[in-house]
């Protein structure tokens, strides 16, 4: 699972953007669908799932705990649900590779379950703040060791009794809202949060696609304990990774793309907010519904950009695509201002600090804040940018190479593969110049 770190991409200006592409399925409803099939009754059919490291990881974890998970033609998953009570003990220590979300939904998960288990990562995931998911479940009665300094590994110690609670959770995390939702699953009584801001409610539509309701009372979300029903899901494109492209778009002088299927819940779609803010010319066109998510096709064609202040309402729900809008800030006439993002310093890397090193490397005057940065948008310059092995920073930076004035390398790519392997055929489907070194399969 652990990706060869030594991948490196170097991006050169595009002429432009044109034609229609479809980017892979939403890797945070993928998870969703996958732990829910998981423990669901009866046989789910996955159509669009994303294939990627993250979601395999989800994927090996169900498998450790003997769930049956087959691959069928067409990019569909089929699952054999053991029921909310038929997972088996693993095994093993359950590596998780870089996977946030596989890390945090699985403790939630696994907090309620009769057996021992354990969680372990990579470098990076093992230095994310777990106390957030593990204080609440104790909270529940869930029997669980961290390290002392509050990351993996994870123990989680079986047949605890689950009690229901009232939680306030005090940072807008949808991870952390559905680790408890999980765990309000094996729970007796009623499991509600107050969330501080709304954050993605995937989980939340994906449980009513199992028939699992979750209720919506005086701004609490609550859950009771109950079997789930298997179902065919279908799976949106990831706006996540269609962000990137909504930037090449907008900075790419001649563009005119058409993004299809692309997911568009409104806990999630804040980056077309904060673009159009920013005078992005984007519409959209066959808007519909699968499985309880709203979709439809965007289109982006070229466009002057101005900078702005983003409002800070919209921070949750744009959180993993502001390194791109950083990227079309240093595009934008005049100042980007990006304040109360302080979660972004908690992501797969330090994502307030690798963005400003990373547009500095470039020649765009950012000045770092605690909680954010201001970028002054300027001219684009070739040069060398070090992702961190962080996949959103690799993908925001080979972006920012499309219309700069030389050719950008961005180094410790490797990790693109956890969420957006196809990211390099994208580019290569739109003509867009990319060399890769050192790559096996992204
Ligand atoms: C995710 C929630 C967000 C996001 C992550 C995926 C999810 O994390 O950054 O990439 O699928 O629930 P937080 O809940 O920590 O904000």
């Amino acid at each position: 699972m652990t990706a060869d770190k030594r991948v490196d991409f170097t991006v050169s200006a595009a002429t432009a953007l044109r034609g229609r592409l479809r980017v892979p399925g939403d890797k945070s409803i993928s998870h969703r669908a996958l732990m829910l099939g998981a423990i669901a009754d009866g046989r789910t059919r996955i159509e669009g799932c994303l294939d990627s490291e993250d979601t395999r990881a989800t994927m090996h974890a169900l498998r450790l705990m003997g769930v049956g998970i087959e691959r069928l033609e067409g990019n569909v998953i089929s699952i054999e649900g053991v029921g909310l009570h038929g997972l088996t003990a693993p095994g093993e220590a359950i590596n998780l590779g870089n996977s946030g979300t596989s890390l945090r939904l699985l403790t939630g998960l696994l907090a309620g379950q009769r057996f021992d288990s354990q969680l372990l990562g990579d470098e990076s995931l093992m230095q994310r703040p777990m106390r957030r998911i593990t204080e609440p479940l104790q909270q529940m009665g869930a029997n669980i060791r961290i390290s002392d300094a509050g990351t993996l590994p994870v123990h989680i110690i079986g047949k605890a009794r689950l009690k229901g609670m009232t939680y306030t959770m005090p940072v807008a995390s949808a991870q952390l809202k559905s680790a408890i939702l999980l765990a309000g699953l094996y729970a007796s009584g009623k499991t509600c949060i107050i969330e501080p801001a709304v954050t993605r409610d995937h989980s939340e539509r994906m449980l009513a696609q199992f028939a699992c309701v979750p209720t919506h009372d005086g701004g609490q979300i609550c859950i009771s304990p109950q079997s789930l029903r298997a179902q065919d899901i279908s799976i949106p494109a990831d706006i996540s990774s269609a962000a990137f492209f909504m930037v090449a778009a907008s900075i790419v002088a001649g563009s005119d793309l058409l993004l299809e299927d692309v997911g568009l819940n409104p806990t999630r779609r804040a980056v077309m907010d904060v673009l159009q803010l920013m005078g992005a010319d984007i519409t959209l066109e066959d808007e519909r519904e699968i499985s309880g998510e709203p979709l439809a096709n965007v289109r982006v064609r070229h466009s002057r950009l101005k900078g702005i202040e983003i409002p800070v309402r919209l921070v949750p729900i744009a959180i993993d695509e502001l390194p791109v809008l950083m990227v079309a800030a240093a595009y934008a006439d005049g100042e980007t201002r990006l304040r109360r993002a302080a979660e972004l310093r908690v992501k797969e890397s330090d994502r307030i600090r690798t963005m400003c090193e990373g547009l500095r490397a470039i020649g765009i005057d950012v000045e770092e804040c605690r909680d954010g940065m201001h970028v002054r948008g300027g001219t684009v310059a070739g040069g060398t940018v070090n992702s961190f092995g962080d996949h959103r920073i690799a993908m925001s930076f080979s972006i920012a190479a499309l219309a700069a004035s030389a050719a950008i390398t961005v180094t410790d790519c490797a990790n693109v593969s956890t969420s957006f392997p196809e990211f390099a055929g994208c580019f290569r489907s739109l003509g867009l110049p990319i060399i890769i070194t050192g790559a096996r399969d992204v």
